[in-house]
């Protein structure tokens, strides 16, 4: 069979997913593999639709389809992103009916995501999605992971001979368009605290410019808005990882990215990240916006920065976007809230946006910030350990930080002490009893503290 590899690394053949599915080819000698490196090849073909055509021609008459690439800030590099924005543009019907199957190198952070985003966008593409594999960037060293390799293609090529059925799982992408006209706010809000909106809005962006300009219109001071399309940003990021030591990154000084970046980071209190929605997540010069920032390699460098998105586009479809933006507040990074222009009603969006430029000024002047929930803690504790473990070795940057901070190790020496103590007792017949008969007594016994506290404040 012939399988076509879009390859979504921009080391290209020096790219660790690559090598996996070289593994897998290596195996099935039968079947014929042409590489197609995404990355090297974007300003082809964004600037030649006749490329992009030979290249749809081929999909078409292959049989199969393996999209490959890094997990990339949740979700897939921007010149991936860049290249499906075009596919679905330009040749969405190459795709049709065509099988897939999607794989991935990462540490499995927000990778589930990554692989919600592809097979979103696949359904899109009307492909018969078969599955996906999402591997650890160092799992090919083992034994049992190229097992798991060579059966996932395996699965693959059943589902292609015998034409097994795929499910959808995602509903298709609505288009809105309304026009929202907003209404500038009269009862303005004033503050110390420093608002700047990042936007890569286009001219054509109507709703976005003119949701940026209600949200402006809320402030005495209006916030600075800051346009990616009007940086010097030379290009996406290399993955090189050559920012692992002191986050100085290969393009130090060669562009104005990281000057901005740090501007933002010196300037802002508050945040707004004011995008439209392009398939299923803001656009590539956003992903690029992200991926760049990966000098600060896996330091939170917006931390004590409450954040808020004002997007143009049925939000609420597209519920993989809401979850990979919100995989960005953890640790003292705040959410303020998400507004979107999806109610089609313009006085109703004027009044989300006062809303949530009023709650990022409640939230930063009161330094409030809540505190983690699952996300949050299971993204400390991923990096946590693969920092301490052998990541933290070539990512010296995060090391230093991250024990710095006291991020490193959050079980303390008492509370390791306590769960000893109590295993110990536990193991005792008597106490475990009286333990178990007061369960759930004891689960509240420090509550109980706490209420009967106030009582004496009385
Ligand atoms: C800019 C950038 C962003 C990354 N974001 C993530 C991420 O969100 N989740 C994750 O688990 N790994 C992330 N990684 C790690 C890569 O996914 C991982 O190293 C991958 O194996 C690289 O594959 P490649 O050599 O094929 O490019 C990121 C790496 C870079 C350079």
């Amino acid at each position: 069979m012939k399988i076509i590899v879009l390859s979504g690394s921009p080391k290209a053949e020096k790219s660790v997913t690559l090598q996996s599915v070289k593994y897998i080819e290596h195996h099935y000698p039968e079947h014929y593999f042409e590489y197609v490196h995404i990355a090297r090849n974007i300003k082809k073909y964004e600037a030649n639709e006749e490329e992009l055509k030979l290249l749809g021609q081929k999909i078409q008459d292959s049989d199969g389809v393996i999209w490959a690439f890094p997990v990339y800030y949740t979700t897939v590099p921007s010149t991936y992103k860049r290249f499906i924005e075009l596919v679905s543009e330009k040749c969405h019907s190459c795709f049709k009916n065509k099988y897939t199957a999607v794989f991935s190198t990462s540490i499995h952070y927000a990778d589930n995501i990554a692989h919600d985003f592809m097979r979103a966008t696949c359904e899109d593409l009307n492909m018969k999605y078969t599955d996906y594999l999402s591997h650890d960037m160092h799992d090919l060293l083992q034994s049992k992971m190229q097992q798991n390799l060579k059966d996932f293609f395996a699965n693959f090529i059943t589902s292609i001979k015998e034409g097994l059925k795929v499910s959808k799982m995602f509903a298709p992408l609505k288009n809105n368009d309304f026009t929202y006209q907003g209404e500038a706010v009269a009862e303005k809000i004033t503050t110390e605290k420093q608002v700047i909106i990042i936007t890569d809005a286009l001219d054509s962006d109507y709703n976005l410019l003119e949701m940026i300009n209600t949200y402006s219109s809320c402030f005495g001071q209006p916030p600075e808005v800051i346009n990616l399309n009007d940086l010097d940003i030379k290009g996406p990021c290399l993955g090189c990882c050559r920012c692992a030591a002191n986050n100085i990154c290969a393009y130090h000084d060669q562009d104005g990215y990281r000057e901005f970046l740090d501007y933002v980071i010196v300037k802002a209190d508050i945040i707004i990240y004011a995008g439209a929605i392009r398939g299923r997540h803001l656009s590539a010069l956003f992903k690029l916006y992200y991926d760049r920032s990966f000098c600060y390699t896996h330091i939170p460098f917006l931390t004590g920065k409450h954040l808020g998105y004002m997007i143009s586009g049925n939000l609420s479809d597209n519920q993989t976007l809401r979850q990979s933006l919100e995989m960005f507040n953890r640790g003292n990074i705040n959410l303020i809230g998400f507004v979107s222009d999806e109610s089609q009603d313009s006085s109703e969006i004027d009044r989300q946006i006062y809303s949530l430029a009023r709650k990022g000024v409640v939230f930063a002047e009161k330094n409030y910030f809540k505190p983690d929930d699952f996300i949050g803690l299971s993204s400390e504790k991923l990096f946590a350990d693969a920092i301490r473990g052998s990541l933290g070795g070539i990512f010296t940057a995060d090391y230093r930080y991250y024990r710095k901070n006291g991020l490193l190790t959050k079980v303390s020496w008492g509370e390791k002490l306590q769960g000893a103590l109590m295993r110990y007792l536990m193991g005792r017949k008597a106490f475990r009893k009286a333990v178990q008969k007061n369960m759930i007594n004891h689960m509240i016994s420090g509550h109980k503290k706490v209420l009967s506290s106030l009582k004496g404040e009385e």
